[in-house]
């Protein structure tokens, strides 16, 4: 197979700076499409750390004014990869987060601080760096979804360009006011270019103006073309139907494998998933849960907000007390949310466990020691940690949308037969249906030689990044010129 040069423009990218799924996906993509021949290098914003993270150096371009100030394009290795970073002190050197400021609020020059990043991408995608022609640009999110604009607008000849929505949430919608900024060409400003509303809208852009669309799970791929889940966009998702596709993320299964895990306690496989235990010990000690080998226990590893449907479960806290079993659940977001957990908690000692944070090795240890994992997820366009939790041995209870309705195979009777299983489905995402697909998960608990079958087809499964990654190298050799 002929060797290809591609780039993929993100605003997050593991190890170096992440808010959620997207930047594991950043992050495995170029070893995994290594394997298919591809050069993958990666452009990310300099914010403080991705510049403190970055060896040998090299200023490859340099701008004079980018969105008011200078900016150098950096190239070099962090975090395992090769990295071009965009150090535009006046854009990112700043506290807080990728997007935000310390008081949560979105920076408000966002328009400017991910223009910056697409128009720079798109430009790398145009020769900008001597030794690096890219034949693809690949973008992620709304952050880097004006790059297929600038490419588009260039009139140059031009690399093949992908989007990838990861969270058709997040749109990058802006006031008509910072159009002249972005310095694309006045009609650019239409309906067939980045107009939305009225407004400019990044994602809307690309997702005009790519030559292909992905999405990250066949079913959401699906869903954000109906009105119901389109958010807005599901016309113009339905005019670029031949173009869009679902592709399944996979996880890093270096960085989660269970036999070589530093992050936990006791390392397993499937020949060896007594050793499981060892974690549900360290689990329920580092939780503040009752010491209790044979008790249920749901782990839950998630961002919270709307989105991920866990107010549900708050309704659902009487089955704890019913059915003896714990929570533990580590996870940052809404303040409302965490205060209500968190009096949950008081209530409950020994039974139901909180963290508020951001903690990679508890996340581990929490996929290693407990028996299930609930992801109750009202909309999730992929989702990560049911695939980890297969990949770790606990049984994934998820909801049936998006990428968890890809993923997981639920244990009717039939798929228990079957032996295929591998975890529990609910549908409608309600908290009556919660109930009862925690009810069935008890019940599976019970019969112990079926829950280790679901254990068993978890660790089977393939959740590594070698089918994608197939499937991203097609799209492409489909999109570069000839
Ligand atoms: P999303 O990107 O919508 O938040 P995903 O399931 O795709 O959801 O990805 C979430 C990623 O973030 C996973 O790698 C998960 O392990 C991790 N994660 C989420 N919350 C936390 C947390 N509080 N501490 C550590 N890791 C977390
Ligand atoms: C987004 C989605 C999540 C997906 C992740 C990576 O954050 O919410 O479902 O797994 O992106 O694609």
């Amino acid at each position: 197979m002929k060797p290809i040069a591609a780039l993929s423009v993100t605003p997050e990218v593991y190890p170096l700076i992440k808010t959620g799924g997207l930047a594991d996906v950043a992050g495995a993509l170029p070893a995994a499409l290594a394997a298919e021949h591809v050069e993958l290098r990666t452009l990310c914003p300099g914010y403080r750390p991705v510049l403190a993270a970055l060896e040998k150096a090299e200023a490859v371009a340099r701008f004079d004014d980018l969105f008011g100030g200078p900016a150098r394009l950096l190239a070099g290795k962090a975090g395992g990869l090769d990295l071009f970073a965009l150090d535009a002190p006046h854009l990112y050197d700043r506290d807080g987060g990728p997007y935000a400021g310390p008081d949560g609020r979105d920076f408000v020059d966002n328009a400017y601080r991910f223009g910056a990043l697409a128009k720079v991408g798109a430009e790398i995608g145009l020769g900008l760096v001597k030794a690096f022609h890219p034949r693809v640009v690949h973008a992620h999110d709304w952050q880097a979804g004006l790059t297929a604009a600038y490419l588009h607008y260039s009139g140059k000849p031009r690399p093949g360009s992908l989007i990838t929505v990861h969270n058709l949430a997040f749109q990058g919608q802006f006031p008509a006011t910072v159009f002249p900024a972005l310095g694309l060409p006045q009609r650019a400003f239409s309906i067939e270019g980045v107009e939305y509303y009225g407004g400019v809208g990044f994602l809307k852009a690309g997702l005009q103006l790519a030559d292909r669309v992905t999405t990250v799970s066949p079913t959401y791929a699906e869903e954000i073309q109906q009105s119901h889940s389109g958010m807005g966009l599901d016309g113009l998702l339905r005019m670029r139907a031949n173009e869009l596709a679902g592709v399944l993320n996979g996880i890093d299964t270096e960085v989660w494998n269970p036999a070589t895990d530093s992050m936990i306690v006791a390392p397993f496989s499937a020949k060896k998933l007594a050793a499981r235990a060892e974690n549900k010990k360290a689990l329920q000690a580092r939780m503040g849960l009752t010491s209790a080998p044979d008790r249920l226990l749901i782990g839950v590893v998630s961002r919270l907000s709307w989105q991920k449907g866990l107010d549900l479960l708050l309704a659902c806290l009487p089955f704890f007390d019913e059915h003896n079993a714990q929570l533990a659940l580590l996870g940052t977001g809404d303040p409302g949310l965490e205060a209500v957990f968190q009096d949950a908690a008081r209530h409950h000692p020994g039974r139901i466990a909180v963290h508020f944070s951001y903690e990679e090795g508890l996340a581990h240890l929490i996929q290693a020691g407990a028996d299930a994992i609930l992801v109750p997820s009202r909309f999730e366009p992929c989702g990560l940690t049911q695939l980890c939790a297969m990949r770790y041995g606990a049984v994934p209870v998820v909801s049936r949308v998006g990428g968890l309705a890809d993923s997981v195979i639920d244990a009717n009777e039939m798929a228990i037969q079957a032996n295929c299983a591998t975890g529990l489905q609910f549908s409608p995402v309600t908290s009556e249906a919660l109930a009862g697909a925690l009810r069935r998960c008890a019940a599976l608990f019970a019969r112990k030689a079926v829950w280790k079958k679901l254990q068993l087809n978890g660790l089977k499964t393939d959740v590594s990044w070698s089918n994608p990654a197939k499937h991203y190298a097609a799209l492409y050799r489909e999109v570069a010129p000839a």
